[in-house]
């Protein structure tokens, strides 16, 4: 059974603390004996259990208010009457045994609200009237590092002014959510005033450490902006990034990928990479939690693409992968063409050297004479073997020429052909210059150089004037020839070499030998083979072969055709005696093409210095002509037939020189009953 009865509050001071602590006092009581429940409707408010001190004394319940009493059961009516009795009485305490209770309540109550402060987790500071510090909790000291004993008791503005309880106690204005830093740490802090009957009776402040929770918020904050960064460097990139969950479906891809796979960006996120490419690196990594690098594969449209896909793994567990692809379309049809023409370029270069024939490499060695063709035999012969070859002829005989020839006719025609001027690089360098040095070898040794012998491995070192060579050089090169091993200039590990050697020089070593200049173990070292180049006054039959040569390569050199030289003039050059060998006469031709406008070499053209000590042209065919008369052609004919033949000697040249087959000379000179022999 319900019952609910009204009670109008009679006591002056309304339900205030003493007077609820004996409402709930009673309520207790009553409730125990009846086995009911108590409950109070005071205004609008909910309805509440007549049990609590601190709810009742919350309801500010003033005289002549109205309450509503209501309890159940079977008592009920008794129980409310009883109730309603007791709030309207003057509450007289009658006995001490009810005092003593109430006061117990209220004990229990002031004590419950210590406990509350002393468990708070957020700092509490209060101040009453007299802006005097009358609670601070253990968590304010924990903030602001001061103990309590220190400030309570104490005036605000004295000992904490920042916590500007004693403006808010003077204002009677809140102050919300203020963010203040103490101590290192951040707070925020509520200040309000507490007011009693509409009355500002002190200030109350409670405060939170909220340095974590900062913290979070600015990391949480760089994180936001990291990813944002993130973000716009996977949209920037030019390579497509796709990334796959641990199940293998794709949870993004950049727009490099999307343009790249040309497919659209719906299309491709969400879908499973075990359904869409199960034999794909993707797929191999997300089962091996291995990565792939350079995976290539060929996508629809002709698009080839590369591939590094690697495992993401948090805190020791595949969670995913991420695979970055670049088209490589271009460079891949780039690659096929290269292959195809190195193959091509490969095939033209063998074909070369099968069609090149061993003694074509000394095609530029022009001569025909006997002294040159022997010369040559030898070399070839030489080049086929791997023996040293001493090279030794007058300067400008060919020397390097020569040598050139032997190595491209020889077994290290692929590799490098090195010369090393011995005579040209000063005797302190040489060493370096043909063993290397180690770095910090000597000053200025910066780096580590590969000598020439290094240099001309598998190949053919040419030691150009080995006469100029120095004799502590010279015991060092012999070690070589012996072992084919050196060591760089401060250096000890042994390098072996495989080359071939060749040396050359215009002095007479036999006698440097005799005079102890040249060692003379060095010298049958290299003197395995020796190579006698001739000089050209004892080759005169070459000079026209080679002016020949010469002029050929001159015109080519100045695009300007020269046709070739008077006969005159070719006798000059065969009369001479050719000191500076070929090489001079290279010149000659060379300096006459360049300064002469004519189609053909004359003889004035030559410098002067050739000429002398020729019989002139007037002398020569003088008798012919000292005579004001013209003589029959036949007499002419005879008289230059013999002539050519007294300076020839065979028909074979004389012809050369007339321009006729050597046939004809003789069929002439037996006409002109000319004896061959006659001067020589
Ligand atoms: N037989 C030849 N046919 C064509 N050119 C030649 C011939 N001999 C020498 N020459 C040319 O003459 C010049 C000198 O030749 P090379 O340098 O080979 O002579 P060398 O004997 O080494 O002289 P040096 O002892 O002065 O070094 C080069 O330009 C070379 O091409
Ligand atoms: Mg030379």
């Amino acid at each position: 059974m319900f019952f609910e009865r009204r009670a109008v509050i009679k006591h002056q001071k309304g339900l205030h603390t003493r007077v609820a602590a004996m409402v709930i006092q009673r309520s207790h009581e009553l409730s125990t004996k009846y086995e009911t429940a108590i409950s109070f409707k005071y205004n609008e408010r909910e309805k509440i259990l007549a049990n609590s001190l601190m709810l009742l004394c919350s309801l500010k319940i003033k005289v002549g208010d109205e309450i509503w009493v209501s309890a159940s059961g079977e008592h009920g009516e008794l129980v409310v009457n009883q109730m309603v009795e007791f709030l309207e009485s003057d509450f007289q305490l009658t006995n001490f045994q009810t005092i003593s209770e109430v006061d117990k309540l209220l004990e229990e109550n002031a004590f419950t609200a210590q406990q509350v402060f002393d468990s708070m987790a957020n700092g509490l500071m209060v101040s009453d009237e007299e802006d005097v510090i009358t609670v601070f909790n253990p968590a304010a000291e924990e903030i602001l590092g001061i103990r309590a004993s220190a400030v309570v008791g104490k005036k605000v503005y004295d000992v904490i002014p920042n916590s500007r309880l004693h403006i808010v106690n003077k204002t009677g204005i809140a102050e919300l959510a203020c963010r203040q830093i103490v101590e290192n740490s951040i707070t925020i802090t509520n200040r309000t005033p507490i007011k009693i009957d509409g009355k500002v009776k002190g200030a109350v402040a409670i405060f939170e450490d909220i340095s974590a929770l900062e913290k979070v918020t600015w990391e949480l904050h760089e994180i936001k902006e990291m990813k944002e960064r993130l973000q716009l460097i996977l949209e920037s990139v030019q390579d497509g990034i796709c990334v796959l969950n641990k199940e293998g479906y794709i949870t993004y891809v950049n727009p490099a990928y999307v343009r790249i796979i040309d497919e659209q960006y719906k299309e491709l996120v969400g879908k499973n990479v075990y359904e869409i490419s199960p034999e794909g690196a993707r797929c191999t990594v997300l089962k091996t939690g291995k990565q792939m690098v350079d995976s290539i594969s060929h996508k629809s449209g002709g698009v080839t693409v590369v591939a590094n896909v690697n495992p993401i793994i948090v805190d020791g567990e595949l969670t995913g992968a991420v695979s970055v692809v670049k088209d490589i379309t271009e460079v891949h049809n780039l690659m096929e063409k290269l292959n195809r023409i190195s193959a091509k370029a490969q095939y033209l270069e063998e074909e070369l050297w099968r069609t090149r024939k061993p003694n074509s490499a000394f095609e530029h060695f022009i001569g025909a004479s006997g002294k040159v063709m022997d010369a040559l035999a030898m070399a070839t012969k030489a080049a086929q073997g791997s023996s040293t070859v001493l090279i030794r002829g007058e300067s400008g005989t060919g020397k390097e020429l020569v040598a050139e020839g032997i190595h491209y006719a020889s077994p290290w025609a692929q590799g490098p052909f090195i010369r090393v001027n011995c005579g040209a690089i000063p005797a302190n360098l040489l060493e370096s210059e043909l063993f290397g040095h180690e770095k910090g070898a000597f000053t200025g040794a910066v780096r580590r150089k590969l000598g020439k012998f290094e240099l001309a491995n598998k190949g053919t070192i040419f030691l150009d004037e080995i006469g100029e060579m120095e004799k502590n050089m010279q015991v060092k090169l012999l070690r070589v020839l012996q072992k084919r091993e050196f060591e760089r200039v401060g250096g000890e590990t042994t390098i072996k070499v495989n080359v071939r050697i060749i040396a050359a020089t215009n002095q007479n070593l036999e006698e440097m030998v005799a005079q102890s200049v040249f060692r003379d173990d060095l010298y049958y070292r290299l003197n395995v083979i020796p190579l006698l180049l001739p000089p050209l006054r004892e080759r005169k039959e070459d000079i026209p072969l080679l002016v020949e040569h010469f002029l050929a390569k001159v015109s080519s050199e100045l695009s300007r055709r020269v046709k070739g030289i008077r006969r005159e003039a070719l006798e000059v050059l065969r009369n001479y005696s050719w000191p500076g060998n070929v090489r001079e006469l290279e010149n000659i031709i060379e300096r006459v093409v360049t300064l002469t406008e004519g189609d053909y070499i004359e003889i004035g053209h030559l410098p002067a210095y050739l000429r002398e000590g020729m019989p002139s042209e007037k002398q020569e065919m003088g008798d012919l002509f000292t005579q004001d008369v013209i003589l029959p052609w036949e007499e002419y004919e005879k008289k230059i037939i013999q002539q050519a033949l007294n300076k020839y000697g065979s028909f074979n040249r004389a012809g050369k020189a007339l321009g006729l087959t050597h046939k004809t000379v003789a069929a002439k000179a037996q006409k002109y009953r000319i004896e061959k022999s006659v001067s020589w």
